[in-house]
């Protein structure tokens, strides 16, 4: 197979076009660098089925591929508040242009949507049916709201012209090569741990997250793909909850570290609690999340530490 994975310098793209790679595709890895960087992929430079290409969604491309993973989108608050109307135009234009190319070559295209779109939920566990409860004049609407729009276009690409889709929701995934200025809860917690800074958690740390490794994910987004029963959405994440609090905790322990919580005012539209039902991704994928907290963050901080250039203890 010929892919195209936009977003591939990335976090979860780079992981992505590692995977691809050993089960023998072609990949072209498209980026903007824009939350994502070269050193995410230089491993993968020499391998003569690789190609790295710098281009902007936002602009069209035409490119022979068999299937496109359509991930390029900044997915951290810090990177897509940064400029929030590039963001817009990210998930709206970059889909439009990534659909129409998929049209034309006739590939097939995976959308890395995400659990934002159910905004602060309702209803608990999200199950695919729910249909959100987004701010849509919020400062995250930029993103939430476009990935709903992104979704949008992906199902009237299916409908209007039979462009093969698929959609996967993903919950927050952690794992090596996040980065560590992203503002995200593990990477924040992990970093400030390492550097023996105080954790700062923001409201009162019994907002629950679900936290799912990497290595799950991309393996569920690549049986997605390759699966011809289901064109989603999925959601695909670990179901099981923790609180900030006990992430916190886990992060000081697992970095012997001597720092301190600091509570913080709440941030707006923060959702308070997020917990994917995975019932259809474990009878159409025939998957459910392997990795436990403890080992992926035990991973995610060795790798983190060699970034910063912090010695082992
Ligand atoms: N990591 C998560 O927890 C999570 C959760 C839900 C959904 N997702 C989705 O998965 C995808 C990848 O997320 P990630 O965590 O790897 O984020 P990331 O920011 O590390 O990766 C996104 C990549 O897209 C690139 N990009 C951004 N705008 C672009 C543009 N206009 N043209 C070309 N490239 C562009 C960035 O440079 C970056 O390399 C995103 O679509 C995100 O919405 C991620």
């Amino acid at each position: 197979m010929r892919v195209l994975v936009t977003g591939g310098a990335g976090f979860l793209g780079s992981h992505l076009c590692e995977r691809l790679l050993k089960d023998g595709d072609e990949v072209i890895c498209l980026d903007n660098y824009f939350s994502g960087k070269r050193a995410n992929v230089a491993h993968l430079r020499d391998n003569r089925n690789f190609e790295l290409i710098r281009h902007d969604t936002v602009e069209p491309i035409l490119l022979e591929v068999d299937r496109i993973f359509h991930l390029a989108c900044p997915a951290s608050p810090v990177h897509y508040q940064y400029n929030p109307v590039k963001t817009i135009k990210t998930s709206v234009m970059g889909t439009i242009n990534m659909l129409g190319l998929a049209k034309r070559v006739r590939a097939r295209i995976l959308l890395t949507s995400t659990s934002e779109v159910y905004g602060d939920p309702e209803e608990h566990p999200q199950t695919e049916s729910y249909w959100g409860h987004v701010n849509p004049i919020g400062v995250r609407a930029c993103y939430d709201e476009g990935k709903r729009v992104a979704e949008a276009l992906m199902m009237d690409y299916h409908r209007q012209n039979k462009v093969d889709t698929r959609i996967v929701r993903i919950f927050n995934t952690y794992g090596p090569r996040m980065a560590i200025n992203d503002g995200r809860v593990v990477s924040n917690f992990c970093a400030a741990a390492l550097r023996g800074e105080d954790l700062e958690i923001y409201g009162d740390g019994k907002q629950t997250r679900s936290f799912a490794y990497v290595d799950d994910i991309i393996d569920a987004i690549v049986r997605m793909m390759n699966q011809e029963d289901h064109i989603g959405p999925i959601n695909i994440g670990n179901p099981n909850e923790f609180t900030i609090s006990e992430l916190a905790a886990l992060a000081i322990d697992l970095t012997r570290s001597a720092s301190k919580l600091k509570l913080m005012p709440a941030r707006p539209d923060d959702p308070v609690r997020r917990k994917p039902d995975i019932s259809l991704a474990r009878k159409v994928l025939k998957w459910e999340p392997k990795i436990p907290l403890r080992e992926g963050l035990c991973k995610t901080i060795e790798h983190m530490r060699t970034e910063l250039g912090i010695v082992s203890a």
